[in-house]
């Protein structure tokens, strides 16, 4: 017999039918509430309760910090896969051939020239704009410059837009950081595989060759596999929201990066590394740091620390903190900022505070010490966040279309005035 949940309002009883998840995951199916209770919604501000979707691409299990992209556990993935073939898999459910492979990144190559016009867009920017405000307006200009609405019912449509926002959009990233450091702005070269081809294009100064470090490569591989997709966060449910109004893709993207900006989200690879700055720069003080974290007064939050889901370990956390420790030993590099962060999360850890509160380090917590050591400026964490996240939001959009979902629309409880009078101002 199926299972059902019953709601009783006043001693009147509903019953609502119980769904089960393939991670034996249980709703409460409440799709009927508002119709049968005449006007009855449920409240939960920020989610926290409410699914809002289901969904096939990725599986997270907050108290055993599992982590899986369409069943593969993100430790394995992030020891063996490439990026392009977490992206394939992550959008289309499978794990390419090596012939899909190969097609995937040719067709991703065939695209990775951006209308000359573009570069106009971005000289119009001051060189003080934030990368993420860059980026998330290159973004929408796209669509501009590719009008035509992807015909969501032929996946050859799908298909080519897909590649098309592949193809183009480390262009842009590269671009952005070029322009505000004031380098030509180029595309990259062929030749090269796409991670490669992003360090080029991002690095490579006009007056001499651009070498390929291995270590950097296969690190920044692994961290655009990490961030890929974490199911319905801030910025995933943007995407998802926008693009319920059939919004086009880039439009949906480029809110989602939006999203992805607040020093809450993505925001916070920037803000660890700004904090520990702050603590080296105030003399390696962690304990006066800690103390402000706790003070309820203090609006200082312990940024890397604390997730929405995670509320043992964050998996991606694990997999960063040895990958920091292994390129800064590979590139030779003595970062006294990643000392204060394990002296930081050593106290953390130690604390009731952030113990009773289950407050462990996430995927920001490290991320950034990698981007500082590959030579990526701050401000641009952010956006190496975005260039990781674009296939989970692309595969998120996609899924979103192709299941035809309504179009996302919350219900509100009122708490405002009941109806009144107009006063005219002169009686004000
Ligand atoms: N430092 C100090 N206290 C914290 C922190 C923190 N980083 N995070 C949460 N708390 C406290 C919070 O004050 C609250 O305490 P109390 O119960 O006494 O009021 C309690 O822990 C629960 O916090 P919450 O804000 O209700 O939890 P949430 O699930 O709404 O927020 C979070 C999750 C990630 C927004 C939050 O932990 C936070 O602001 N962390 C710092 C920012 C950060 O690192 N964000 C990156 C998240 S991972 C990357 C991504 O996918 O975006």
């Amino acid at each position: 017999m199926a299972k059902t949940a019953t709601i009783d309002i006043d001693g009147q009883k509903y019953e609502f039918p119980l769904l089960t998840g393939t991670e034996n995951e249980v709703a409460i199916d409440i799709k009927s509430l508002r119709g049968v209770t005449n006007g009855v919604i449920t409240l939960d501000s920020g989610y926290k309760n409410t699914g809002s979707c289901t969904s096939s691409i990725t599986f997270l299990d907050g108290e055993k910090g599992i982590l899986r992209y369409r069943g593969y556990s993100i430790e394995e993935l992030a020891e063996k896969a490439s990026f392009l073939e977490v992206a394939y898999l992550l959008i289309f459910g499978e794990l390419p051939t090596q012939e899909q492979s190969v097609k995937f990144h040719n067709d991703i190559k065939a695209q990775s020239v951006v209308d000359d016009d573009v570069r106009k867009i971005v000289d119009a920017f001051p060189k003080s704009a934030h990368p993420m405000g860059i980026i998330s307006s290159l973004t929408s200009a796209l669509t501009a410059f590719n009008p035509s609405s992807v015909n969501v019912k032929s996946e050859e449509d799908m298909y080519k837009a897909i590649v098309k926002i592949l193809g183009k959009f480390p262009v842009l990233v590269a671009w952005t950081l070029r322009k505000k450091q004031g380098l030509p702005l180029d595309y990259g070269d062929k030749n090269l595989g796409y991670v490669e081809n992003v360090l080029k294009m991002m690095f490579k100064q006009p007056n001499e060759d651009y070498v390929q470090n291995q270590v950097v490569v296969d690190a920044l591989d692994k961290l655009l596999i990490l961030h890929a997709d974490h199911e319905q966060n801030c910025s995933t449910s943007t995407v998802r929201i926008t693009g319920s109004s059939h919004a086009g893709l880039f439009a949906s993207l480029s809110a989602g990066i939006s999203a992805l900006w607040g020093p809450l989200h993505g925001g916070a690879n920037q803000a660890v590394l700004e904090m520990l700055e702050a603590i080296k720069a105030d003399g390696g003080d962690t304990k006066k740091y800690m103390a402000k974290a706790k003070d309820k007064e203090d609006p200082f939050r312990l940024m890397g620390f604390g997730h929405r889901v995670y509320k043992n370990f964050d998996p991606r956390a694990r997999i960063i903190k040895k990958a920091a420790d292994e390129v800064l030993g590979d590139l030779g590099i003595d970062d006294p900022i990643l000392d204060i962060a394990k002296g930081l999360e050593k106290e953390a850890l130690e604390d009731s505070y952030f113990v009773d509160r289950k407050l462990y380090p996430n995927v920001d917590f490290y991320s950034g010490i990698i981007y500082r050591a590959m030579g990526i400026p701050t401000d641009m964490f952010t956006v190496m966040f975005a260039l990781g996240r674009l296939p989970g939001w692309i595969a998120q959009w996609r899924e979103m279309r192709l299941n035809v979902e309504p179009i996302g629309r919350p219900r509100q409880l009122y708490i405002g005035e009941t109806e009144r009078a107009f006063v005219p101002v002169d009686q004000r």
